[in-house]
């Protein structure tokens, strides 16, 4: 991590203790209602490009960068670097808009050579950094090269820096054709970042050679606020990893810098991690989506050589990729966000609207917002296209859909005349999150409605589980014709095999109907239902008892040890202060761990601290949820604090979730201990 002087690399296990991925189900149900355009924050003028610069970047950047994939191993080396060139030609990412290939950290040996130039790496590099520019080159693409504005790289094995070299090496790098500079921040010995940043600038005008400009800071100086007069994007965040807490939380920042992205100026929340493994590709369509709208550039970070087929088609799903590269060139806005349900509007060139409905929870909700609501004007009907489906719909007003945990609904919803073409569209949802038990019977009542301007025909709706689950409608399950704002609803009783283990379970709601024109269409959304195993009677320790849901800032939450930030079972014994506890739940933060209760139970205890394995170092507040009330938590907790004792009265409550924040100081060394955790049910 960024603090880290040695750079541990760091594995993250996304999956944690218990948790269920939610089926890749597409979300679908779209429609939309109507108001009057927020106000949009008044976007910084312009700034002036650097002489030379004139004309760069003028979509946000596209290519590759072996970092994430490879980081310094020997795999990193001549052969990868032609071989993504190669791929970009034969796979179509070229013609996708894909241009720059790039080397990252470790191309260069430690020392520079007695005339104080740089020297290409001879086992990676045979032959030489320009024999590689020329074969980018040749295959009609671009070539980017990476150094540190300080007196050594970042790798921990300390490469030569360009701070008091910028002219040289500037000069060297244009000489071997670069054509793309990513320009980072380690060993600066605290010179100021403008200053840094600045010189290499002037050095990069000097050449004569038109070299995108990438300032990676990681958003330590605020460079959203300078860095446009100088490079066409800068860094906003910390290191991306290929987890999807790294992720959504770097997207989550970036999304606040929105007013200063503009053409040849772009705010970069780091490379794509998408296909290399740490994600669901539910999650990794979500990460291109987001990416997507908010203009960010989108450099490939995954081996392509060795990439599974669902990465190229995310990569290269063009309705997407022409979201980011819109020409009026401006970054998503943030409409509405409640409850982990977002709502991203990106106004378009052509006046409409991508819309990226966005669920960050760890269930199916729906997500709902309008015409007006995302900017557009004032009309009888939309037409709405969903850019992963590449389908249109139209609506007269709500755009809505259910989307899965982790998913993103991506749509382009514009004003349009001839929107009665199109078939309209139907919001389909059911009241998901129903918490019960195995053995069990739960009426669930699922809803279809028109959004559109016109009727929809023959609608019938399903709802199936998994095996072994009986599902059973209470009523109607279909409708000759759904007139414009009609509903159909439907109970279903569900009933949950015996010896069901707890956790999420997906169901499938699938609504059919045809348009008037006759042509038949499909759309399935995911419902959950939540199964938990009730608790032994009287007092016991919650570690012994599965949870019904897990989710952990480093590797997975763990029992009866700390965590050890990547695979299950490598932390230590959970000690506090010198003391040693046998039982309780090891976590990172940010983490949320759920148990089922069933009304049975009367109160929560725990002994809560960090571990001591992270030294002086940490800092993380705990909460104890009573389904939707805040039962008992500490504030900040630190190093210097002993194990205190946390006591929740949860009586009568269905499910308590047990939260660990970073207490707002970031993530770093938060590993915090639920140390003894008890519970005692009737
Ligand atoms: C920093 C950067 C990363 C990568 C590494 C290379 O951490 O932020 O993107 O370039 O250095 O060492």
């Amino acid at each position: 991590m960024r603090h880290l002087a040695l750079r541990t690399p760091r594995v993250t296990g996304r999956r944690a203790l218990g948790a269920i991925t939610a089926g890749l189900i597409a979300a679908g149900g779209l429609g939309v209602s109507a108001h009057a355009a927020p106000a949009a924050a008044p976007a910084p003028a312009p700034a002036p490009a650097a002489v030379g610069q004139e004309g760069l970047a003028l979509t946000p950047p596209m290519g590759f960068n072996n970092w994430n994939s490879t980081h310094c191993r020997a795999e990193f080396n001549e052969s990868m670097v032609k071989g993504i060139a190669d791929l970009f030609v034969e796979r179509g990412l070229k013609d996708a808009g894909y241009e720059y290939v790039n080397l990252d950290d470790c191309w260069a040996l430690p020392e520079r050579d007695a005339d104080g130039q740089l020297v290409p790496d001879p086992e990676r590099f045979p032959n030489g950094i320009k024999a590689v520019a020329d074969y980018v080159h040749s295959k009609g693409l671009k070539f980017g090269i990476y150094t540190s504005a300080g007196t050594k790289t970042c790798s921990s094995i300390g490469f030569p820096g360009a701070l008091g070299h910028e002219y040289s090496d500037a000069r060297q790098f244009a000489d071997w054709g670069v054509d793309y500079l990513k320009y980072d921040n380690c060993n600066n010995q605290g010179v100021d970042a403008k200053q840094r940043y600045t010189t290499m600038r002037d050095a990069l005008a000097a050449t004569g050679r038109p070299i995108v400009y990438s300032i990676c800071e990681w958003g330590q100086n605020k460079p959203w606020e300078w860095a446009g007069d100088l490079g066409q994007l800068w860094r906003t965040t910390g290191d991306i990893s290929d987890s999807w807490s790294s992720m959504s939380s770097i997207m989550k920042a970036n999304l606040e810098l929105a007013p200063y992205a503009r053409p040849g100026g772009w705010n970069d929340p780091d490379m794509l991690e998408v296909g290399n493994g740490g994600m669901t590709d539910t999650e990794y369509r979500t990460h291109f989506s987001m990416w997507s709208v908010m203009a960010a550039p989108l450099l490939i970070g995954t081996d392509l050589r060795s990439a599974p087929e669902s990465a190229f088609e995310i990569l290269t799903n063009d309705e997407v990729i022409a979201v980011d590269q819109d020409p009026l060139g401006k970054q998503g806005e943030v409409v509405s966000s409640e409850d982990g349900r977002w709502v991203v509007s990106k106004e378009m060139a052509d006046g409409s609207r991508a819309v990226a409905l966005f669920n960050e929870g760890s269930r199916a909700q729906r997500i709902e917002t309008t015409a007006h609501a995302v900017g557009l004007p004032e009309a009888r009907g939309y037409t709405m296209r969903d850019l992963w489906k590449h389908a249109d719909t139209h609506t007269t007003g709500t755009i809505a859909a259910t989307v899965p945990a982790h998913g993103t609904v991506l749509v382009r919803v514009k004003a349009d005349r001839k929107w009665a073409q199109h078939p309209p569209a139907v919001d389909v949802s059911a009241d998901g999150g129903t918490v019960t038990e195995a053995g069990r019977t739960e009426r669930i009542t699922s809803e279809v409605t028109d959004l559109g301007g016109t009727a929809a025909h023959s609608v019938s709706v399903a709802l199936t589980g998994p095996d072994g689950w009986r599902i059973a409608p209470g009523s109607a399950t279909s409708a000759r014709a759904l007139k414009p704002g009609g509903t159909l609803a439907t109970d279903w009783d569900v009933t949950v095999p015996a010896g069901t283990s707890a956790g999420d379970r997906d169901l499938t709601l699938t609504v059919r109907y045809r348009t008037p024109s006759g042509a038949r269409l499909t759309t399935a959304v995911p419902v959950t239902v939540r199964v938990g195993v009730p608790l032994p009677a009287g007092e016991s320790a919650l570690s012994d008892a599965d949870p019904l849901s897990a989710s952990n800032g480093w590797g997975p939450v763990e029992r009866d040890r700390s965590v050890g930030e990547s695979g299950a079972g490598d932390g230590g014994p959970i000690t506090i202060g010198g003391q040693t506890f046998p039982k309780g739940l090891g976590v990172h933060a940010p983490s949320s761990v759920e148990y089922y209760l069933g009304g049975r139970c009367a109160t929560v205890t725990a002994r809560v601290g960090l571990d001591d394995e992270t030294g002086d170092r940490g800092s993380v507040a705990f909460e104890v949820w009573a389904d939707g009330t805040r039962a008992a938590s500490t504030g900040t907790v630190t190093h210097a604090d002993p194990a205190r004792a946390v006591s929740a009265d949860v009586s009568g409550a269905d499910v308590v979730r047990l939260v660990v924040t970073d207490a707002g100081d970031g993530k770093d060394y938060d590993h915090a201990d639920w140390a003894d955790l008890r519970v005692t049910c009737a």
